[in-house]
């Protein structure tokens, strides 16, 4: 009985099939427990040693069956470690991926617009000298347009003032100081849109942050005129909102323009709901501005040829288009990383 049962716990070739040979054997019912049950009818003496010739078999059996069952689940377990590793079908592993944030989302599609169009792109310094922010701008130092933008002010000297001479660095207050800048380096006739962060000292709430983003533009040459000016807003319009776009102007006052304006598109949201949406400044270069140019011009041994031109000049923030066509309530969200928030804009690049 021990030979066959051997045999036949050797030819068990999965889990299953041992159950049935330890069934069979030592079960409740199997054969070597009935061997054991039957030594009741024996004499003690003959019950001892047959018990012993019983348990001898029993240990063998049992041994054969626990080293058998630990072979076969083994076996059991590779094959499925196996059989996942082969299983093409799974979906692949998640890597996280990253995303454009919605500042950039729309300032590619400005500069998209604007490069179509034959525009420039410049960039210029977050920390900026008063002139190119201010003076030069038309902006003298008791005009209350420099309380308007309350401006961070760099610490320059030693003891937190500025030193005599020295001109006075402040955090840009807007991107106009690219104006400036643009103009000094490079001959007319232009067309030059720059884009960038800019600085304001104020309190922050759902519509104000201390640090924002604005996209200027500039186009100077012989006779460009209002209607061009008109003309570059419509079509940028357009191109943010689709060919309907309808795009207002209303009269409005920044030192280095005139005549300035405002500017709004009319802006229909998913909802269905439409109206104006204000979304910067603009205007014909003042005057005062291209003589400033042709002053830093001159300084720098270049030659003067700004006065006597025509241009215009615009001015809008990126975080109201983005707030609107994402739905985003507050623009603090922009800057705060919160994982909640930027996930929404991962692995999508337009
Ligand atoms: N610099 C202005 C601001 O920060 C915006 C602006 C208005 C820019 C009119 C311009 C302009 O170029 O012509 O509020």
């Amino acid at each position: 009985m021990q030979q066959e049962a051997l045999a036949e716990i050797a030819a068990a070739g999965d889990l299953d099939a041992l159950q049935q040979v330890k069934t069979k054997y030592v079960g409740k019912k199997g054969l070597i427990t009935q061997q054991l049950g039957s030594l009741g009818g024996l004499a003690p003496e003959e019950r001892k040693s047959r018990g012993a010739e019983i348990n001898v078999v029993r240990q063998a059996v049992q041994g054969a069956l626990d080293k058998r069952e630990a072979l076969l689940k083994r076996a059991a377990l590779d094959a499925k470690l196996q059989g996942e590793a082969l299983d093409v079908t799974l979906p692949g592993l998640g890597l996280p991926s990253g995303g454009l944030h919605p500042i950039n989302r729309v300032y590619s599609d400005l500069i998209g617009i604007f490069t179509r169009l034959g525009y420039e792109v410049a960039e210029g310094p977050e920390v900026e000298e008063e002139h190119y922010n201010f003076g030069a701008l038309n902006i003298p130092w008791y005009h209350p347009a420099r309380e308007l933008q309350d401006t961070f002010w760099l610490k320059d000297g030693p003891d937190g003032s500025s030193e005599p001479g020295v001109p006075r660095r402040l955090l840009r207050t807007h991107t106009s100081n690219m104006q400036i800048r643009y103009m000094v380096e490079h001959e007319p006739p232009l067309k030059m849109v720059s884009r960038g962060k800019v600085y304001r000292y104020e309190a922050t709430d759902a519509t104000h942050e201390a640090m924002f983003h604005q996209l200027e533009g500039l186009v100077v040459g012989e006779g460009i005129s209002m209607a061009d000016l008109k003309g570059t807003i419509a079509e940028m319009a357009r191109g943010l909102y689709g060919a309907g776009a309808k795009v207002r102007f209303q009269p409005s006052y920044y030192p280095f323009v005139e005549p300035g304006a405002d500017f709004a598109v009319w802006w229909e949201n998913p909802r269905g709901e439409s109206k104006w949406l204000e979304l910067g400044g603009c205007g014909m270069v003042h005057p005062h501005v291209f003589k400033a140019v042709d002053d830093l011009r001159e300084a720098a041994g270049k030659e003067r040829v700004y006065e006597g031109l025509t241009g215009f000049a615009f001015g809008l923030g990126p975080e109201r288009i983005a707030m609107l066509k994402y739905g985003i309530p507050d623009i603090r969200y922009f800057y705060a990383n919160d994982p909640r928030v930027m996930r929404q804009f991962r692995g999508e690049l337009g």
